[in-house]
């Protein structure tokens, strides 16, 4: 722990240490490696129990986009507080859960008509799941499989981990889970491929599981253009494209992971507008309360939906919601962010804040420490060079010095700033994270 610990931080972590379990750490390292204790936040900024400031590096694990204590969002909350705090979604409506909806869908590609919520990410992908199975059987077929991608990570639920491919989370986990067959990744180029080349060869591998047993596939599930969790990895658009026209030639329903990607990070509201294709379902989470409250969706296309229309008797209602489906706080702040993100055009101003961290970020990735950058929008990774145990978390450690907040996966270190950075500050944290990258990976 650092010297300038105060007395309250100090009593705190070790109340932590007693009585909580973090999720994605390791708890026998956890109080020695110098945990932060967060006191408050404002703007693109938070600050610990000792009063030091930090830039939010990544958005809060990528879900901030307007900054911290925003008072838009704050008004819209308490409002909402001082009218409906929460009822059931099962049964019963409310107006933010109606509004929401209609918002999304404005936004949405074509297609997409119905918004079912969830409350996190994963819930979201296991509801998606759940969905294309049963829009199937209610066509008359039985297809127990799902398709996915390798390095590809959709949440920490059981579905979701059958869908996942990162080996760290999901391989313990195996003889729990559905039957799944899954593809490369696009984004691990082989020595000599471009992008397109790897994004063709992915789909071939595709092409021959969908032959095989494409009639057993109830969807296909991916990440477009960035698998986050998987470390950044970044792929052409033409996989995407591809991939749709395959779910179409085997009756596969194309379930696009947004959890991530949407709401603004890539530049676009959702990532496959830049494939320009129309996906059966696409997930979203994370961003869409603006980082303040936990809500997730599923966007649901026209005839998925329908498949599940009939009498009480008919079987095919969807058995499938939780307590706070569609909380109205959540919703409420959901319905602020957007609001914002129109009124302020947050969306277009995520693409040039990827063109100002691209353009910064170029002098590292010529440093012999760096091994790849890689960026779609604001979404960043850069892998550096194994040095140490743990070098992406030491460069991080580094950038905390030094007043940015950043967290790694693995050796590769994420930048995700909240989408309404500002110049100075996105400088500010690409300075930080390029002294650290040097400071460590010498
Ligand atoms: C693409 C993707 N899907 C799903 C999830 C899971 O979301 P949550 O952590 O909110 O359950 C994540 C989380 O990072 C994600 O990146």
């Amino acid at each position: 722990m650092s010297a300038s610990i105060g007395a309250n931080t100090r009593s705190l972590i070790q109340r932590d240490s007693s009585s909580v379990w973090h999720p994605f750490t390791q708890q026998s390292l956890w109080p020695t490696d110098d945990p932060m204790v967060v006191d408050r936040a404002e703007g693109m900024y938070f600050w610990d129990t000792d009063g030091n400031q930090f830039l939010d590096g990544v958005s809060s694990l990528w879900v901030n986009v307007h900054g911290h204590s925003v008072p838009e969002i704050n008004d819209a909350i308490t409002q909402q507080l001082n009218r409906l705090d929460h009822t059931t979604f099962l049964g019963l409506t409310h107006e933010p859960g109606i509004q929401l909806a209609e918002r999304l869908l404005e936004t949405a590609p074509d297609g997409l008509s119905k918004v079912f919520y969830a409350g996190d990410g994963s819930s979201a992908v296991e509801a998606a799941l759940k969905m294309a199975y049963q829009a199937h059987v209610q066509r008359g077929e039985i297809r127990p499989l799902y398709l996915h991608v390798a390095e590809g990570y959709h949440g920490d639920t059981l579905g979701s981990v059958s869908v996942g491919g990162i080996d760290l989370f999901h391989d313990k986990y195996r003889p729990l889970l559905l039957t799944t067959a899954m593809v490369s990744s696009p984004g691990l180029m082989q020595s000599g491929q471009d992008r397109e080349q790897r994004a063709s060869q992915v789909l071939q591998e595709m092409r021959a599981l969908l032959e095989e047993s494409g009639d057993q596939v109830s969807a296909l599930v991916i990440e477009p253009l960035v698998q986050a969790a998987g470390g950044m990895l970044t792929h052409d658009v033409s996989f995407v494209q591809g991939a749709r026209k395959l779910c179409d030639e085997f009756n596969v329903l194309l379930i696009c992971d947004e959890v991530a990607t949407g709401v603004g990070r890539t530049g676009r509201m959702w990532a496959v507008e830049h494939a320009g294709i129309q996906p059966d379902m696409i997930t979203c989470g994370k961003g869409v309360t603006g980082g303040y409250l936990p809500l997730s969706a599923v966007l649901v296309a026209e005839p998925v939906y329908e498949a599940f229309l009939g009498s009480a008797t008919s079987g095919r209602t969807f058995y499938h919601g939780h307590s706070y489906t569609a909380n109205p706080l959540s919703c409420a702040a959901a319905i602020a962010n957007l609001d914002l993100m129109s009124e302020r055009e947050t969306v277009a101003h995520a693409a040039l804040v990827g063109e100002r961290m691209a353009e910064s970020l170029r002098p590292l990735a010529a440093h012999e420490g760096v091994k790849e950058i890689r960026q779609i929008g604001t979404m960043t990774g850069i892998e550096v060079e194994s040095v140490k145990d743990r070098t992406g978390f030491a460069v991080c450690q580094e950038a905390r010095r030094n007043g940015v907040w950043v967290r790694p996966l693995g050796d590769v270190v994420v930048l995700m700033p909240p989408l309404a950075i500002e110049n100075s500050e996105l400088d500010l944290l690409t300075s930080v994270v390029s002294d650290a990258v040097d400071t460590v990976v010498r």
